[in-house]
């Protein structure tokens, strides 16, 4: 069973549903849980990606955090007690991923992270905590970076339950390559390839404060100089009509498509972004980046691709011209297991005769305490200072 949630989750499930398709022997089910509901952020994705609708939708629609995780929890819970999968697969970091790990790992089931090991070491970004949380709880850590094992071997995980398998985003991204080359939504929207910056912004830390109204300032600013494109993340749209803004000359479009949202990155000068995927998705491709955070959990697109971050400082954005001037000339990054593949190496992890069980992964889990135990002891254990 796979369990998505939100936008991104889809790109990172799909590759695998369609690997488990073509086995005989493997049956996958599908849970949406409803986390985004809008046609333009969930069902234009199903249908594009060829995945089929989900086999179960769970409706849980908005909410705060605590609301959308306890509905998920709820309403995931009969459905494995029903289904009994082998495996449960959570891909990402939303709340969907986090609150699925939970239900399946308390009812002892399998449960696989796609996407394992990110850190932000800023816990005050939800996703962070869902990271951590559902990384303490998966039996497969399912991993696409180097960094991702350092992190996880130094909270604690088992050697033994991470896997490298490659960024299964990037899968798609390579399939549907072909389709995304053949639309042409910059010329349908009157702008020249190579002639523009693409935007989108979403993240609370920014949206949901003073930061969102100086951003769209310095993007009204530069679009004088370079064409301004932003389709916007509903969260997004509900802050802008408040903020009641004049025309600003930035172009605001509704959530696109996956293949039109892709063939506009492909055609774009450079992305200002906050989103995780698009850092991964612009470094795969060559595209400038430029990250409106203070931190990445991924890294690797600042070492090895085309990332650059500019910190929570929207003021930043009128150096984008002359930032790009320097970066003449990037190139798409390299990145082992980034190549279209990721998702056969987690199908041959689940065809394995057998899958590690919870009881060895438990087992192996305590051996390490024990060792960290063993080792505070030969040290000594810290003295009381009084
Ligand atoms: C969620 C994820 C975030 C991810 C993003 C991708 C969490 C904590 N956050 O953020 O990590 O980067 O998805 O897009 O899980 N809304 C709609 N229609 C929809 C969905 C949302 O109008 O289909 C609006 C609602 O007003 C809702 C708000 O957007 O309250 C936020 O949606 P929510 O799912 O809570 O978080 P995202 O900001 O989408």
């Amino acid at each position: 069973m796979s369990v998505v949630g939100t936008r991104p989750n889809y790109m990172k499930i799909a590759p695998i549903a369609a690997g488990i398709a073509k086995r005989e022997e493997l049956e996958h089910v599908l849970v949406h849980t409803g986390q985004h509901y809008d046609d333009s952020m969930s069902r234009v994705f199903f249908e594009q990606l060829g995945v089929g609708a989900p086999d179960h939708t769970l409706d849980v629609g908005s909410g705060t955090h605590a609301v959308q995780t306890a509905r998920v929890m709820e309403r995931l819970e009969p459905l494995l007690l029903a289904l009994a999968p082998d495996v449960v697969l959570v891909p990402g970091d939303v709340n969907s991923t986090m609150a699925s790990a939970l239900v399946a790992g308390k009812l002892d089931m399998r449960v696989g992270h796609v996407e394992a090991g990110l850190r932000s070491f800023d816990r005050t970004m939800p996703e962070e905590i869902n990271r951590v949380v559902t990384d303490s709880i998966a039996d497969m850590l399912f991993i696409h970076s180097p960094e991702a094992r350092t992190n996880l071997l130094a909270e604690g995980a088992p050697e033994e339950t991470i896997v490298a398998v490659g960024n299964t985003m990037i899968d798609t991204l390579v399939a549907m390559l072909p389709r995304v080359e053949e639309a042409s939504t910059g010329a349908s929207l009157g702008l020249t390839k190579g002639d523009y910056l693409l935007v989108t912004l979403h993240r609370p830390a920014l949206t949901d404060g003073p930061l969102l109204a100086e951003a769209l300032a310095r993007l009204a600013e530069l679009a004088r100089e370079l064409p301004v494109v932003f389709p916007v993340h509903p969260r997004t749209r509900a802050r802008i009509d408040a903020l009641d803004l004049a025309a600003t000359g930035v172009r605001l479009l509704d959530p696109l498509g996956y293949i039109e949202f892709m063939s506009l990155v492909r055609s774009a000068t450079a992305l200002l972004t906050d989103s995780g995927g698009i850092q991964e998705e612009t470094s795969f491709l060559g595209i400038p980046c430029f990250t409106l955070r203070d931190n990445t959990e991924r890294p690797i697109t600042v070492t090895a691709g085309t990332n650059v971050l500019l910190g929570l400082e929207p003021r930043r954005i009128s150096e984008i011209p002359d930032l790009l001037a320097q970066r003449a000339g990037v190139r798409p990054a390299s990145i082992p297991g980034w190549d279209g593949a990721a998702a056969s190496r987690v199908l041959a992890v689940l065809e394995l005769d057998e899958l590690p069980s919870r009881v060895a992964l438990t087992a192996a889990r305590r051996s390490d305490e024990q060792r960290v135990d063993g080792a505070v002891r030969e040290v000594g254990r810290p003295q009381p200072l009084v």
